[in-house]
């Protein structure tokens, strides 16, 4: 069975995450929520292990099995990664290597697996130089932003920032891992 490992971070988007974990289990992939603290302010991490039947990882320092090393464990066992929402504030952490939380640490650890970022934001927040260039950081090392849509926002603006749906998200991870069985 592959492994998926979900990045879900703090935006009103991160409710769309638990739909996302819910089709991947259905489709027969095993899914490792790793949830920023921001994001367990949206969704609870009980809803996320209720659909996948995995636990989920929200501390770095919460070692449960002493003979692993979490983050490691996680990142060796990934055939992807997917981080929706994506925070402006994960995209920089991202970008920069910075590994202060288990989600920004898995990230740092993970290596020769396809990456998916999909952003969810305010259109300023979006457009905003610094987010565009982290972005372009991030492509540059082989990973993906996954385009956000344009929509009226839960700020009431109305621009591009929206998560990508959720049907885009789920056909993109499955048919890579597809095409990724296939090429092996
Ligand atoms: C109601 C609300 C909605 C938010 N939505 C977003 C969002 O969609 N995208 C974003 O980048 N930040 C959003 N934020 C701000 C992030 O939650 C904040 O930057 C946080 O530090 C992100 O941390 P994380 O990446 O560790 O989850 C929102 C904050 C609040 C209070």
């Amino acid at each position: 069975m592959k492994t998926i490992l979900l990045g879900i971070t703090g935006s009103i988007a991160a409710y769309k995450a638990a739909e996302i974990a819910n089709c991947l289990t259905k489709d027969g992939y095993s899914v490792e929520t790793i949830m920023t603290k921001g994001g367990c302010a949206f969704i609870t991490p009980l809803t996320l292990q209720s659909l996948t039947k995995n636990r989920v990882y929200t501390d770095v320092f919460e070692e449960k099995y002493p003979r692993e090393v979490q983050h490691i464990s996680l990142a060796q066992k990934a055939d992807l990664m997917l981080v929706a929402p994506a925070s402006a504030d994960i995209i920089g952490k991202a970008a920069c290597g910075i590994a202060d939380d288990m989600l920004s640490t898995v990230l740092c650890a993970i290596s020769g697996i396809p990456v998916f970022f999909a952003p969810a934001m305010n259109t300023n927040m979006y457009g905003n130089p610094i987010v565009q260039e982290n972005m372009e950081r991030l492509r540059r090392v082989g990973y993906q932003i996954i385009e956000p849509r344009e929509a009226m926002l839960a700020c009431g603006d109305i621009g591009k920032g929206a998560m990508a749906d959720v049907g885009e998200i789920v056909t993109l991870v499955e048919k890579t891992l597809h095409t990724n069985s296939f090429d092996g």
